[in-house]
């Protein structure tokens, strides 16, 4: 119901923006300021409070409450084997060019995963194309800042609508079919699942990237639209130094790297190599 909004003042508005730039980089633009409110007021009045002021002073208190407004406030679009051509290049150029020299573990990241889709669709590629290869194995660390996201992609399951991306061929191959009450779901096969780790990382948190091992193909898709400019700068070099050398970045399809030629090598659509 309409009037089951809270106002939500200019002043009021401003400190929450702040909040969320200064805490996980999003940019709440003026445009957003209507889906803000509707994304907040039901949960402020649940929680028995009037205003945005006092939900702030709480979100400043305590850590469940910032945890529960970035999963409100983030937006977690995703789908199955979205932007094919990166799991084309994947299979035409990445893994070929890998082949025949030595053992190796693929590591990938998928570092902003949202529900899952992302990294499950890079696991069954890479399953697909790695089938005959007994030296080389692969390994994805998944991570969001949304909880509740990373929980349902820790789970696997999806409703109908959500795998109609996947050809029936990997249907088949990787998901069980839900019975009884859950008919009508789909759950990824474990052997797929183990090899995905899942885990929440704060992409602009101060600390360093609790990541130990360096990383062959970086996918951060569809998140640097809502940074800023300095944000993106600074994610750059964080990956930069993550990857392995020459590993690759895969960025979402309105995205790019701008005047870093001496770092980044653009090969594909979206996709850059480290320098
Ligand atoms: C639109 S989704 C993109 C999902 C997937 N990469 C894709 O392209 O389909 C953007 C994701 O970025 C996440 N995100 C936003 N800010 C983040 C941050 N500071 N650290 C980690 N993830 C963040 C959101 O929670 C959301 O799940």
């Amino acid at each position: 119901m309409e009037n089951d909004k809270l106002s939500l003042s200019n002043e009021e508005f401003k400190k929450l923006r702040n909040f969320v730039f200064q805490s996980i980089g999003v940019n709440l633009s003026e445009a957003k300021r209507a889906l803000v409110v509707s994304r907040l007021s039901k949960h402020i009045r649940k929680k028995g409070l009037h205003s945005f002021t006092q939900y702030l002073k709480l979100v400043e208190e305590t850590e469940h409450e910032k945890e529960k407004l970035f999963n409100l406030i983030t937006t977690n679009v995703t789908n199955f084997f979205r932007e094919e051509h990166h799991f084309q290049f994947l299979i035409n150029e990445y893994v070929p060019s890998i082949i025949d020299k030595h053992s190796k573990t693929i590591r990938v990241w998928s570092a902003a995963c949202s529900s899952g889709e992302e990294p499950y669709s890079i696991a069954m590629t890479l399953e697909g194309v790695l089938k005959k290869e007994k030296n080389i194995d692969y390994k994805i660390l998944a991570s969001d800042i949304n909880t509740e996201m990373l929980h349902k992609a820790k789970t696997g399951i999806y409703r109908h609508e959500e795998v109609v991306g996947i050809s029936y061929d990997h249907l088949k191959t990787f998901f069980k079919l839900g019975q009884g009450e859950n008919k009508g779901l789909f759950k990824i096969k474990e052997n797929v699942q183990k090899k995905i780790v899942f885990q929440q990382i704060n992409l602009v948190g101060k600390e360093r990237y609790p990541i130990k091992d360096k990383i062959d193909i970086i996918f951060c898709r569809n998140v640097f639209i809502y940074f800023s400019k300095e944000t993106q700068r600074f994610l750059l070099e964080r990956f930069y130094e993550q990857l392995s050398p020459e590993g690759i970045l895969i960025l979402g399809h309105s995205e790019s790297i701008a005047n870093n030629q001496d770092k980044w090598r653009l090969i594909n659509k979206t996709i850059y190599k480290k320098i």
